[in-house]
């Protein structure tokens, strides 16, 4: 199993080039589903969790197509992949393919909107709560699906296709909000979403599915509306820039002291957390090419702040702000809002010398002057790559295990930081 091996200290300098985003992706692929014609998906990030995608909806019918590099092409493009699902061949999901990654459940809206009958798998649990799906299944129900839950499947009806309907969510949810977008896309009639997800993955899939042909507006606020059509077609779309991988880096950034371009990366996807690092002290400059992130001698800042929907600071990046205030002076608090157990990294980061108390969904970190350099666990995908960033600050050798986790989300990140001067290599077994 690999492991990534960092030697704390450097100073990140030079240029990061942002990649497409992995939660806007994954809906992309989902959404070609709906149509019996071709979806061209540009700017898609190499990813782990792109490849299992890819296997899922194969084992659907659809014909997944990757353009090959040619001599000059830059290495950090995305990749560009046609999606053809001219024939769906199968309208079940195993569990052996949904419970490695929670987001494949999703081909539920599209099956049934398109076939009229889906058979999924129940996700199961994850590491970061218990994640239930009833809120999907409540969107589907209001648009006229049948529901039965046999087996640890959840199937769902409709033989003569999905009517519009209302959809009030109690709860802001993504996953729920991109159920409803690609089941109402097809459904007969008007559907309207009270309470959607406002995050910038929601408008990116319905700026998709309008180009495919649907009427999708308000995507972006907590209102859209969605006017049903008869079929949609092929597009071709480009995936927006990853807004938690730039968080990402720019904590990276902060936590060395150094002075990076994230390249491509556009402020107003992640707005909330750039308050927070200008907050404790970090230089943020927006630029025509990107947004350039500097600390230069300043010390870190201690902050307070809350999880919660965009565009609130995003639970994606609870995990990053955390290992960067273990170095702030003073004392920082932390409040989880979204999963009730997103703190596995909490543990790993005191191996490495962090002081933090958790009550609760919050968490209390006291600075410290250094960490040291140990070998941690990874967890999950955003808790892996915050003990990345505490150990490019720790004194020594740090270890991070079980990177698989980190390949689910991160393209290259070794050879990203790597350019920007960081010790951190790959160790492959
Ligand atoms: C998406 O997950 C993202 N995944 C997550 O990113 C992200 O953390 C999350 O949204 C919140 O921003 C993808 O986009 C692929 P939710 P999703 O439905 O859609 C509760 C990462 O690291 N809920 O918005 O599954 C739920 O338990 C991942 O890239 C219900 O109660 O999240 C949570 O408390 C991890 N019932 C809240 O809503 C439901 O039926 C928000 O979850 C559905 C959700």
């Amino acid at each position: 199993m690999d492991r990534i091996r960092i030697v704390g200290g450097a100073r990140l300098t030079g240029t990061i080039p942002i990649s497409g985003a992995k939660n806007a992706t994954l809906p992309l692929m989902i959404a070609s589903l709906l149509t019996e014609e071709p979806l061209i998906l540009e700017n898609v990030p190499r990813l782990a969790d792109v490849i299992q995608l890819q296997r899922i909806l194969g084992n659907h019918g659809v014909d997944v197509m990757i353009n090959g590099k040619r001599p000059g092409d830059d290495p950090n493009a995305g990749r560009t992949i046609t999606l053809s699902a001219k024939t769906i061949v199968d309208t079940t999901a195993p569990y052996e393919l949904v419970s490695k990654m929670r987001a494949s459940f999703w081909v539920v809206a599209p099956l049934v909107a398109r076939m009229g009958e889906a058979r999924v798998s129940l996700p199961g649990g994850c590491a970061i709560g218990t994640r239930p799906v009833d809120l999907l299944i409540m969107a589907l129900e209001a648009l006229g699906a049948d529901i039965e839950i046999d087996g640890g499947y959840v199937i769902a009806r409709a033989k003569k296709g999905l009517r519009g309907g209302e959809i009030n969510f109690p709860k802001v949810t993504v996953g729920g909000t991109h159920t409803a977008l690609m089941a109402a896309a097809l459904a007969r009639g008007t559907t309207v979403i009270e309470n959607a997800a406002r995050e910038p993955e929601i408008g990116d899939v319905a700026d998709c599915l309008n180009k495919m042909g649907a009427k999708i507006t308000g995507a972006g606020t907590a209102r859209i509306v969605v006017e049903g059509v008869a079929r949609l077609s092929g597009a071709r779309h480009s995936v927006l820039p990853d807004r938690i991988e730039t968080g990402t880096y720019a904590m990276a950034v902060a936590m060395t002291g150094g002075d990076v371009l994230l390249q491509n990366a556009r402020p107003e996807l992640l707005q909330a957390a750039l308050d927070v690092l200008v907050e404790a002290g970090v230089q943020v400059t927006p630029t025509n090419e990107g947004i350039r992130i500097a600390r230069n001698g300043a010390g870190l800042s201690p902050v307070t702040v809350s999880t919660a929907p965009f565009p609130g600071f995003p639970t994606d990046l609870q995990a990053q702000l955390m290992a960067l205030m273990t170095r702030a002076k003073g004392t920082s608090r932390i409040t989880e809002t979204i999963f009730e157990n997103r703190f596995m990294h909490v543990q790993e980061l005191a191996r490495l010398g962090a002081r933090i108390r958790l009550d609760g969904d919050t968490a209390t970190i006291e600075g410290v002057d250094r960490l040291k350099g140990a070998p941690v666990m990874a967890t999950d995908l955003r808790a892996s790559v915050s003990l990345v960033i505490a150990g490019l600050a720790a004194e020594g050798e740090t270890t991070v295990n079980r990177v698989y986790h980190l390949d689910r989300g991160f393209e290259r990140l070794e050879d990203k930081l790597a350019a920007c001067g960081a010790a951190i290599a790959r160790i492959s077994e």
